[in-house]
Formats: structure tokens, sequence, C-alpha cells
């Protein structure tokens, strides 16, 4: 058998494509699962927006029965830090509908997210704050406001006729620090 033929030739020629396409697509394919994973954990590290949840509950009514969820909901942990607990129910945010929540600048906060009643979604605009209000499920974020200023925390998930007015107010205040 010789290489000097049309054939061999072209049977050669389909095995060496074969072995660059089979490489190329390994390739391709390891590119995408590393950007993959890559992305995943710049989402759960980096940028905190995946909610890490506390606790549950397995009556649902719980968590907003308890004592941290009572009064303002709000528990000074140190010089400029805080703990809030925050309960969504159809349809207002407590705190911050009616009586806005009110912070100084550069406050450090640590949200205690729960649901009294559906699933509600709590999401404060100009920040990387968003997570679910899940009944019997206590999730929690943190975020440093470093800016003054009226920031609003919007429901981002249809929770029945009076959704696109569930609104709360955080109102951060004092002067821009450096
Ligand atoms: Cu609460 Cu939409």
């Amino acid at each position: 058998m010789t290489t000097s033929t049309p054939d061999a030739f072209e049977d050669q020629f389909h095995h060496v494509a074969l072995r660059h396409e089979r490489v190329w697509v390994f390739i391709a394919v390891t590119l995408i699962a590393v950007l993959f994973l890559v992305a995943v954990w710049f989402v759960v590290h980096d940028y905190g927006l995946v909610a890490k949840t506390t606790q549950f509950y397995s009556n649902p009514n719980t968590p907003s029965q308890l004592a941290e969820f009572q009064g303002s909901g709000v528990k000074q942990t140190g010089p400029n830090s805080y703990d809030v607990y925050e309960i969504g129910r159809a349809w207002s945010w407590t705190p911050g509908t009616g009586t806005p929540l009110t912070l100084p600048v550069g406050a450090h906060v640590t949200f205690y997210v729960t649901s009294g009643d559906v699933l509600h979604g709590f999401e404060v605009q100009g920040t990387s704050i968003n997570l679910t209000a899940i009944p019997g499920v206590v999730g929690h974020v943190s975020y440093t406001f470093d800016k003054p200023g009226t920031f609003y925390i919007i429901c981002n998930e249809y929770c029945g006729a009076g959704h696109q007015a569930m609104i709360g107010k955080i109102i951060i205040t004092g002067a821009k620090q450096s």
C-alpha cells in the first residue's frame, strides 16, 4: 500500500482532519466549561448575589413571628453596622414601607429577609442586593451603603394585585465619605 494513489491520500487527509476536528472540539468545550465555572464562581463569591440561607422552618409562619422580626426590625451590632430583619408581605416591606429605614452613610448592613405570605423579590435599587423572600426561610445578604441618598426596595417577583406598589424606602443620611 502506498500513499501516492488518490484514494490513499484522501484517506490520510480525512484521518488528519478528523484528528484536528476532535482537538478543536475538545478545546472549545473545555473553554466553555471553564468560562461557565468562572462565571458561577464570580456570582456566588464576588457579588454575593446568591442568598445565603441561614434557617429553614417547617412552619412557614414561624420566621415572621420571631422576636427579631418584631418592632423596628433594626439592631445595631457595631459602631456603624446593623442587622435588619425584613419581612415582605402582600404588599409592603417592614421596615421600609410607610416608615423608611434610615441609616447613616457608611452603614454596613446585614439584611435577614423572609416573607409572611407568598414569594417576594427583595431588590434594593442601585445596589447588588437582590434575593427572594421565601416563607419559612430566612436568607441574608450584606451590603455597605457608601453613598447618601434614597434607595428604593422594590419587589421583583409577581405576588398579586398590589405587586407593583410593593415599595419601601431606605434613606442613607450624612455627607459623602471620601
Ligand atoms: Cu411582592 Cu411582588
